[in-house]
């Protein structure tokens, strides 16, 4: 019944927290593999916890792409506007994914949803150091860029290392590196293994990893038993003050270690 399943989640919470050195975790039921309306559940909870964390008047958040990021988008509420001025800015530039995927685009549902505002950042993530200098100059780009500096809040998820290196089309020989070099997962465009060490970091432009250490607000959100150990490798890389937003499915994986 439904008082079991609280139970069951509850426990499932405390022992991902303890396994993860006491970074918050929270689970929703079901498995987003094969179920997406655990995706949007997870972005229910998303939306608690902004609800809860995010102080009131001027925010900058700072999001990542991806289709879980995208269902979270979708279940955001207008009423994180209530006493606070929400702006969406993307983490990074783009990444050669689809378009409705992309930073750009879920930040604009984002501030669509909650009815706040957004910029967008018109500038790939991986371009030569002769073009990337340049663009960087540019007033434009500079905005956005310095907006996502002072964010205080970033939401993100997490997924595969090889399929993300597929998806966003790296070359044959870079993806067979990333094997070589037992890749796991990915998140904010760095790949790491198993132990939480990072192997390959894409991104140039935008928000690095060392930026989420002053941050108060951070929120990494994956589920599906496919991401489990991607999930378990990232939490250990993770600042502490993480929150983990996932679901039983990957759950079920992390504790089987
Ligand atoms: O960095 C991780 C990926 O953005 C996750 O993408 O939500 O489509 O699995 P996904």
């Amino acid at each position: 019944g439904f008082m079991d399943q609280m139970l069951t989640r509850q426990a499932t919470e405390e022992k991902l927290t303890s396994l993860f050195g006491g970074k918050r975790c929270l689970v929703v039921s079901g498995d987003s593999d094969e179920d997406e309306t655990a995706n949007y559940a997870m972005g229910q909870t998303v939306n608690e916890i902004l609800q809860a964390l995010l102080p009131e008047g001027h925010n900058i958040i700072a999001v990542m792409g991806g289709t879980t990021m995208a269902a979270v988008a979708q279940s955001l509420s207008s009423e994180l506007s209530t006493s606070r001025d929400l702006m969406f800015v993307p983490a990074r530039g783009g990444i050669g994914e689809r378009v409705d995927v992309q930073a750009n685009n879920i930040c604009a549902q984002m501030a669509n949803r909650t009815k706040g505002e957004h910029r967008a950042l018109y500038v790939p993530e991986h371009v030569s150091e002769k073009t990337y200098d340049p663009l960087l100059r540019e007033p434009a780009v500079q905005e956005v860029i310095s907006m996502i500096k002072q964010s205080n809040a970033v939401i993100h998820s997490i997924g595969q290392a090889i399929p993300m290196a597929q998806r966003r089309s790296m070359r044959q020989s870079a993806i067979d590196l990333l094997k070589k070099k037992g890749a796991v997962g990915e998140a904010f465009g760095y790949f790491f293994n198993e132990n939480g060490e990072i192997i390959q970091k894409l991104s140039r432009i935008g928000l690095q990893l060392e930026d989420l250490v002053s941050m108060k607000c951070v929120v990494a959100v994956a589920g599906g038993t496919s991401k489990g150990h991607a999930i378990a490798a990232y939490m250990k890389l993770a600042p502490s003050q993480t929150y983990l937003i996932t679901d039983q499915g990957a759950a079920n994986v992390i504790l089987k270690g």
